[in-house]
């Protein structure tokens, strides 16, 4: 940890050469940043596939990118990345290669990983796929009682969910033919609130677990089991009646790594849809994880989604690091969080429906990076792991952008816009769209983030002096402004690619293993250990530490137990 702490640097000959620079640059403005260069603008931008960069409005110079890109080349990323992208096993703590970019890889190519071409396996399972959601969206399924499916509810958490919702969500326009509901918490008002409403004659349920092991997912896929049998009028015990394995068969589907453990829970492995262990949760969305988007989308949207992760690998694989997308965006977190000292970023999608994204990027960011130790068990030497956080504008303008504009702490932010709508209205006189309307708050945003307003232009304007401090905007806030021309499927998977790569880049530069997750699994294994205390016949007479025990005790009196 750095707070409270003394902070630990870590001084190889690039990172040095940063942090002397940083003294000279940091205190150094964005207004005189622009004014030396008028084609700053236009220079300080990168392209990958549809996505244009601008990053014209951070806190460097030519002589700071160039620094960073050589912390970069000292770090060996350009090294790292092919090991990645050939299926070394970079994820060393669990001995596994990660591959989740042979996930789109176009069908013909070739990746031999251990000797077996991965590429081959990966059609198959979305040729089944294909099939599979075909099929359910022409009505050429049926459930049970013989009705075509009207709604799709995905049973995951984590990878296993964030992944769907997020990608359901921000192709609302694409969809048809299916809904798709999402149950992924332990509270069972989850489940309650999703499934209330539903037929379970035409409903579909996909349970996605990478383990099929994971408590909350095994949980509510038993719950969703229990109300549709309930609701078709068949007996719904602990072992399945042929009648209930019949029904099960036309209203479940699974994907998971386990198929032993899909059919132990009841589920025709005819309905499963694999993957493998070299893709993590949270790379997963472009794997089978992504089904219930397949069956809203359709199979060519879905391949389309996938192209579009494949054009920013392609970018990430063979663009200089100065021109590379991925990198510039890690270098930046890495300039603004180990040597501004940033605790964290906002994620501004002026985009509605990409209201889950930021949710999304949380798990990609936090549980790749959020470690303490190097990929070889020593301390890290620096903060690791960006926080990401956000809402969509305009909504967010209205309740954290304050802190954002005149708070104490620097806040880089990701502006994220698109040139075309999928819907647009007339603004109240009619003459105006509502798309320029957002668009225009977009860029007035992160123009008055890096500008802001001085005391002397706030005076010449009449303001009462009192008043001036407290209209002082400070400017000087970095931003990154991410234009595309329009939320597509293709658009949707080049932007997941992008972080995904900033991540990976991030990590390599603080030497992590941005892949596993051992620290997520104490808590799950210690509420397993606790349950018997909450609903067991006795009171417990020690938990370990008195806060838990006193806590438990109440919980328990307040259930009469
Ligand atoms: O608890 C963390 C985690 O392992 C995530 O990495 C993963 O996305 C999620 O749980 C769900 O796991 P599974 O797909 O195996 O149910």
């Amino acid at each position: 940890m750095t707070n409270g702490q003394p902070h630990v640097t870590d001084e190889t000959p690039a990172w040095a050469a940063l942090r002397s620079h940083y003294e000279t640059i940091g205190d150094v403005s964005l207004r005189t940043l622009f004014a030396n260069d008028p084609e700053r603008g236009a220079r300080l931008t990168v392209d990958a596939a549809d996505l244009h960069l601008d990053y014209s409005k951070h806190r460097v110079d030519d002589e700071t990118l160039d620094l960073l890109v050589a912390l970069a080349e000292e770090r060996g990323v350009a090294q790292h990345r092919d090991a990645m992208l050939r299926g070394d096993r970079i994820n060393t703590s669990e001995d596994r290669s990660v591959l989740h970019t042979a996930l789109r890889l176009p069908e013909g190519s070739s990746l031999v990983v251990d000797g077996v071409d991965v590429v081959p396996e990966v059609h198959d399972v979305l040729r089944s796929m294909g099939r599979f959601a075909d099929d359910v969206r022409s009505g050429a399924w049926r459930g049970h009682t013989g009705k075509r499916i009207a709604t799709v509810v995905n049973i995951g958490i984590g990878g296993s969910d964030l992944g769907p919702v997020m990608t359901y969500r921000a192709l609302r326009s694409h969809a048809d033919t299916v809904d798709v509901r999402f149950i992924s918490n332990a509270d069972p008002a989850d489940a309650v609130a999703r499934l209330d409403g539903l037929d379970p004659e035409t409903t579909l349920v996909i349970v996605v677990s990478k383990t099929f092991s994971t408590i909350e997912t095994l949980t509510n896929a038993t719950a969703a089991r229990r109300w549709l049998l309930d609701g078709l009028g068949i007996a719904s015990g602990e072992h399945l009646t042929d009648e209930a394995a019949a029904a099960v068969s036309k209203h479940f589907a699974a994907v998971s790594t386990h198929e032993d453990r899909v059919r132990g829970f009841g589920i025709d492995p005819a309905n499963m849809f694999g993957f493998w262990d070299w893709v993590g949760g949270r790379y997963s969305v472009d794997s089978a994880v992504g089904l219930s988007l397949m069956l809203a989308i359709g199979v060519e949207g879905f391949h389309r989604f996938l192209a579009g992760f494949h054009a920013v690998d392609e970018h990430f694989a063979t663009a200089p690091l100065r021109h590379n997308a991925p990198v510039i965006a890690a270098l930046l977190g890495v300039w603004y969080s180990n040597f501004f000292g940033s605790e964290s970023k906002a994620v501004l999608p002026y985009s509605n429906d990409l209201k889950r994204f930021p949710a999304y990027l949380q798990q990609l960011t936090m549980e790749s990076n959020g470690k303490s130790v190097r990929a070889d068990g020593t301390p890290v030497r620096s903060s690791t792991g960006e926080i990401y956080w956000g809402e969509p504008g305009t909504n967010g303008q209205h309740a954290f952008y304050q802190l954002l504009h005149q708070g104490t702490r620097l806040i880089p932010a990701d502006f994220i816009g698109f040139v075309e709508p999928n819907a647009d209205l007339p603004t109240a006189d009619g003459t105006e769209m509502m798309h320029d309307l957002l668009m225009s708050n977009l860029f007035a945003q992160s123009k008055v983030l890096a500008f802001g307003k001085t005391a002397d232009e706030i005076r010449a304007e009449g303001t009462d002096e009192a008043l001036v401090p407290h209209k002082v905007m400070p400017g000087n806030r970095p931003s990154t402004t991410i234009l595309a021309p329009r939320l597509t499927p293709s658009v949707l998977g080049q932007l997941i690619a992008l972080y995904e790569h900033t991540v990976f880049v991030e990590g390599v530069i603080w030497g992590i293993d941005s892949f596993d997750q051992w620290g997520v699994e104490l808590g799950k294994q210690q509420a397993i250990e606790l349950m018997p205390a909450l609903s067991g016949p006795d009171s417990p007479v020690d938990l370990g530490d008195s806060s838990t025990t006193e806590l438990v005790r109440r919980y328990r009196a307040g259930r009469g137990r």
